[in-house]
């Protein structure tokens, strides 16, 4: 791996962790609040931004690099109120954007075409983790100090943390439960109730019940349907294959 390029990415897998803890350090605030729902909400992002931590950790070790973990930074306990744990939520999602266009940008200029590939997820993954932040930002404007209000909106962000958790729990379960879990975080999603990031989480976590890959890898035997890239191929989708295409 080109060095300059290994020691950014290892920058990067430290930014996801600190990301890691601060949605945590944030989940547990508005757990003393009493916002158990938007607790919950947090919680479940703080496993995201772990997760993608280890997607890059991972790639480094494929890559047969050398990861390094450095140090996390304590991050802020305290908050002014529950709307300024999501203004925070959204400025720090802006900055991460930042930081991959750049290490983007960088593996570009050092023709670094493989990790670029690797790359093009977190691009995508900003686009989305803006958008979710950018739309509880606007909510919680919308309502503003009324009680009852915002009572209703940490209800709102209970339930997509309360519906990955079920599901997650299917998908552990019996095979037999397998297809009813997609066909009901498809219909989920659908709803935008869940995060799409989420749903292509928990694809691979059906993947790695069942021991087989449901979806089609790009390079593998060309199928029916879509890859994880979304080009399109010939016949109809398996629910797997409806489930990780990219929207
Ligand atoms: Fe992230
Ligand atoms: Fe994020």
């Amino acid at each position: 791996m080109n060095a300059t390029v290994l020691s950014a990415i290892n920058e990067q897998i430290n930014s996801e962790f600190a990301a890691f803890y601060t949605y945590l350090a944030m989940s547990a605030f508005c757990d003393q609040q009493k916002f158990l729902g938007a607790s919950k909400w947090l919680r479940l992002q703080s496993d995201e931004e772990r997760g993608h931590a280890l997607k890059l950790f991972n790639f480094v070790l494929a890559r047969d690099g050398k990861v390094e973990l450095k140090a996390i930074e304590q991050p802020p306990a305290e908050y002014e109120s529950l709307a300024a744990v999501f203004e925070q939520a959204l400025k720090h999602e802006q900055r991460v954007t930042t930081q991959i266009n750049a290490l983007y940008e960088l593996c570009f200029t050092q023709k670094a075409f493989a990790e670029m590939t690797e790359l093009q997820w977190f691009l995508t993954e900003q686009v989305e983790e803006e958008k979710t932040a950018r739309e509880i930002v606007a909510k919680f404007r919308l309502v503003n100090q009324d009680p009852s209000a915002l009572l209703d909106l940490d209800r709102e962000l209970a339930a997509r943390a309360v519906h990955v958790q079920l599901l997650r729990v299917h998908v552990r379960a019996e095979r037999a439960h397998l297809v009813q879990a997609v066909e009901l975080f498809l219909r989920l999603q659908e709803r935008r109730e869940v995060h799409l990031v989420a749903a292509r989480d928990l694809a691979q976590d059906v993947e790695r019940a069942q021991g087989t890959p449901l979806v089609q890898r790009p390079g593998a035997a060309r199928g029916h349907g879509e890859d994880l890239h979304g080009s399109a191929t010939s016949g109809p989708l398996t629910p797997y294959q409806r489930l990780t295409r990219r929207s």
